[in-house]
């Protein structure tokens, strides 16, 4: 098995941790590694490191390298986009190296993001292993979580018929659905959340590419695609392939499985004390409860009498919200940039 990590989101929707040139791929908060760190280790359980390739861009490349040599993964090959275009370009780029490096069609591929937490490595791997079978038999192999709550920034997978225990068909694949549609889909019981996590052998994805982003020019030489890169259009995966292809499989994960895309998934993923708050870095708390608190560096952060909040401070910013409106940091940030 080969696996392609993808590194090179910008996600600032833990701000003001993570920033544009320091994504949540690269965030410690829930092991001495990070994100992106304990995702390699993950891959290292199911492909030796000569066989991992992260994807990334020019900006993370130095991070990325500095990273592998910590956890003794220097044999992980790193592949440089020219420029970011999103996950389906970036997976296309993997592939095409796959290629390049003369990987036999009839392989199977497991793409990772870098940026979640699993709780759970050997369920991740026993899903994975499961997964492998359909892969091979051509199908395209996601990784589901039974929804909890209308998230619309997830993709919304329906189940068709059983393949196995925990393995089903797929009838229909909907990236990022409005509110109403996924009020709907967390009610019927009848759709997963896709966590981002895609099996396949490389002729099939090779086939689907081939049909539905036919500007992708697999059979030119390494120079040349990496030229042509700029003209690859401009999307995401789950849109370009997942939504108008057939033949999918989705596998059941239950492994503990957050893409932490929030300060409140963050929160709910961390050991809390006995006030149920989450105290790191030089912080005070006084009759406080239920809150996180978190300073980065030498800035001292004292509370009295917060109950849900989030209060993040790092050197040259700090983020005070109540726990449940932690979706919005995002906009938050896009009218800073916009004012700056
Ligand atoms: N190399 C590279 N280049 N990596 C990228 C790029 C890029 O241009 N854009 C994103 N990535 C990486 C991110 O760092 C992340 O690890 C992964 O690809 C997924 O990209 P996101 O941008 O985080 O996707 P998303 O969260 O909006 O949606 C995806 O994940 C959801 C689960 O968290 C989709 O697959 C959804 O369907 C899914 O539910
Ligand atoms: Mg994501």
């Amino acid at each position: 098995m080969k696996i392609l990590i993808l590194s090179g989101g910008k996600g600032t929707r833990l701000w003001p941790l993570s920033r544009e040139n320091f994504p949540k791929q690269f965030i410690r908060l829930f092991s001495k590694h990070s994100l992106f760190q304990e995702t390699v280790k993950r891959a290292k359980k199911l492909a030796k490191d000569e066989d991992i390739v992260v994807i990334t861009g020019e900006k993370y490349e130095w991070i990325i390298r500095s990273e592998l040599e910590e956890i003794d993964a220097n044999e992980v090959r790193v592949v440089v986009e020219p420029e970011g275009r999103n996950t389906a370009p970036a997976i296309a780029l993997g592939v095409k190296y796959l290629i390049h490096s003369e990987t036999p069609p009839s392989e199977t591929v497991l793409v990772l993001p870098s940026d979640h937490l699993i709780k759970d490595t050997e369920k991740f791997v026993e899903a994975v292993k499961k997964g492998e079978k359909y892969a091979k038999e051509g199908y395209i192999v996601l990784f589901g979580e039974k929804p909890t709550y209308p998230e619309t920034g997830y993709g919304y997978i329906r189940l068709n018929g059983k393949l196995e225990e925990g393995v089903y068909e797929i009838e229909k694949f909907e990236e990022k659905p409005d509110y109403e549609k996924a009020k709907e889909y967390v009610s019927d019981g009848k759709h997963f959340w896709n966590c981002g996590i895609f099996l396949f052998t490389l002729d099939r994805i090779v086939k689907d590419y081939t049909q539905l982003m036919p500007e992708i020019p697999f059979h030119e030489k390494w120079e040349d695609f990496i030229k042509d890169f700029k003209n690859f259009e401009e999307i995401s995966f789950d849109y370009a392939i997942l939504e108008r292809t057939k033949k999918l499989a989705v596998v059941k994960m239950d492994a503990g499985w957050s893409d932490v895309g929030s300060w409140k998934a963050v929160y709910d993923n961390l050991p809390k004390d006995e006030k149920r708050n989450v105290l790191i870095g030089d912080v005070k708390a006084m009759d406080t409860e239920c809150s996180l608190l978190l300073s980065q560096g030498k800035n001292l952060i004292a509370c009295i009498g917060l109950e849900d909040f989030v209060v993040v401070g790092t050197e040259d910013a700090t983020l005070i919200v109540k726990r449940d409106y932690s979706q919005k940091v995002k906009e938050i940030v896009k009218e800073l940039e916009e004012e700056n």
